[in-house]
């Protein structure tokens, strides 16, 4: 051997070894690359484009279906001029704010291309970069020309009002935009609008709208880490992060005990005979699904009440009702003197105006946040056309101490035939920390 190849450096010797893994890595970037949908997100159209559709139906239509998405809940500051945007949205990283949809030139969506508001809508990429995934694009990504267009010509009807976002504020490095792209590699994948073809028109109409403009899974759906879609756990329920609400399963089990004109009628009025929408349900139901025309609202109901349940195992640790109710103490006492004049001592509530408590799985899940909330803060199902003058749930923080709380939802959660878990004086005591909204 030459003295010159004994003096040759170590990192050039492992050199070879080093070449597979750097083609490996590379061909793995490919492939993510492409699977988020390749170049062809990242490229926004630029340039004056088509103009938006100007006509009354287009304008009319774009209400709706505004409506139905919910677009101004998101982009109105709370109790600010309606679409100029600033919402703040809280994440684990810090908080986005959402943008004017105004037509003003500046600040809004003025001088906007429909194409450039077509590609935002589906592909999460705007002038401004690609956009946090807060912006429920990957269900928009679903929604057909026409109905995008139509939307396109509702905002530009809108008085143009001229409001600049709030800078997010976003620690590093989630505050870099382009981090988004390793992101959409991981999470992002392009879904495809399109029928199933063996089901009816309404189911393929309420998977539609269930998926698409309603994006329902952002809240009954839990999402992973880094905020991750859904995937496996479509519609399997899911805590609302930073809410403490518990947004129930939208499957065949749950939705069982709602014929489909009840659940049509839940999703309209907040109130039916099965149950009664509170919290951010009874908001949803306010601003946007209350809104639904009666087809609309049965082609939903048609939909969800056909999910699959999703098993989550080691999650079903249910308890006998005789175990239960022996658990609950004093609650059946607490129970008579508190909440049967409204509930019924038989748990079937009273018509629509008090929900039954009796065979409500969405009380006996997992989770008894949403139960602990109500008897703590009290609630009351949204005030719609369909029910103008919802009764209302006393608050009980006041009246009742932890122990008791927990003595009378471990005792609803278990008395006729329902089948929840006990719960402790610790978790209402949690509660009693969070946050109201
Ligand atoms: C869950 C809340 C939410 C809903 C619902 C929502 N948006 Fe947004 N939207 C946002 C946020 C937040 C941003 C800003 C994202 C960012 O800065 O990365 C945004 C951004 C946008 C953008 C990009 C603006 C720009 O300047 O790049 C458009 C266009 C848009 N939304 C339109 C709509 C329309 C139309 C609807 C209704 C069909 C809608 N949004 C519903 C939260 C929402
Ligand atoms: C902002 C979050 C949020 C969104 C968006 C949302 N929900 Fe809900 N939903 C909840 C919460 C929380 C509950 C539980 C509280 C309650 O029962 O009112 C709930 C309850 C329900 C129930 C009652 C379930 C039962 O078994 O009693 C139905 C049905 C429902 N949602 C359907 C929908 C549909 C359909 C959509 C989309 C069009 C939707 N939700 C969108 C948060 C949400
Ligand atoms: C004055 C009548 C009244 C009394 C008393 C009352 N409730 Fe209610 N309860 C209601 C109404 C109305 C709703 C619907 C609230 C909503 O939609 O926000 C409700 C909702 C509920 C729900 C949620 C049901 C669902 O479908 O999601 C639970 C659980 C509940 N009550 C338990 C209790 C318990 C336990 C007590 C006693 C500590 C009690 N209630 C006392 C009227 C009452």
């Amino acid at each position: 051997m030459s003295a010159a190849t004994r003096r040759r450096p170590l990192w050039l010797l492992l050199l070879p070894a080093f070449v597979p893994v750097v083609v490996l890595v590379l061909c793995v970037g490919l492939f993510l690359f492409f699977r988020q949908g390749g170049l062809e997100p990242l490229r926004v159209p630029t340039g004056t484009g088509t103009p938006a559709p100007t006509d009354a139906a287009s304008i009319e239509r774009g209400r709706y279906l505004a409506r139905v998405g919910n677009c101004d809940t998101c982009h109105t500051p709370r109790g600010g001029a309606p679409y100029t945007g600033g919402r703040a949205f809280p994440t684990d990283w810090g908080t986005v704010f959402s943008t004017n949809l105004t037509p003003d030139p500046d600040t809004g969506l003025g001088d906007w291309s429909l194409e450039e508001f077509r590609h935002a809508m589906r592909h999460g990429v705007s002038r401004t970069g690609m956009l946090y995934p807060v912006f429920p694009y990957a269900n928009f990504a679903l929604l057909e020309d026409a109905d995008l267009d139509a939307l396109f010509a509702y905002l530009h009807s809108l008085e143009p009002v001229r409001a600049e976002a709030p800078a997010n504020r976003l620690d590093w490095p989630a505050s870099w935009r382009p981090v988004l792209l390793g992101w959409r590699m991981l999470y992002h994948r392009p879904r495809t609008p399109g029928e199933v073809p063996d089901r009816s028109e309404s189911w393929n109409r309420g998977r539609y709208l269930v998926d698409g403009l309603a994006h329902c899974d952002m809240c009954h759906s839990e999402r992973g880490r880094f905020a991750s879609l859904p995937g496996e756990r479509y519609l399997a329920g899911g805590i609302i992060p930073g809410q403490g609400w518990y947004a129930p399963p939208l499957t065949r089990s749950t939705l069982e005990r709602f014929p489909v004109d009840d659940l049509a009628h839940y999703l309209r009025s907040g109130v039916s005979l099965q149950a009664a929408a509170s919290g951010p349900m009874a908001e949803v139901i306010f601003t946007s699904l209350q809104h639904l025309d009666a087809a609309d609202a049965e082609a939903i109901a048609t939909y969800i009440k056909d999910v699959p349940d999703r098993a989550r195992p080691g999650s079903r640790d249910l308890v006998s009702e005789r175990s239960t109710t022996a658990m609950a103490g004093n609650g059946r006492t607490l129970y008579e003197d508190h909440c049967a004049q409204c509930h019924g001592s038989d748990g079937r509530g009273r018509g629509m105006d008090y929900p039954a408590l009796a065979g409500n799985p969405a009380l006996t899940v997992n989770d008894p946040v949403n139960a602990v909330r109500l008897v703590l803060y009290g609630g009351v199902p949204p005030t719609t056309a369909l029910n103008p003058r919802p009764h209302s749930m006393p608050p009980f923080a006041h009246t009742l101490s932890d122990a008791d709380v927990a003595a009378v939802v471990t005792y609803v959660r278990g008395a006729w035939g329902n089948r929840g878990t006990a719960v402790s004086a610790d978790q209402v005591q949690r509660m009693r920390g969070m946050r109201i909204d």
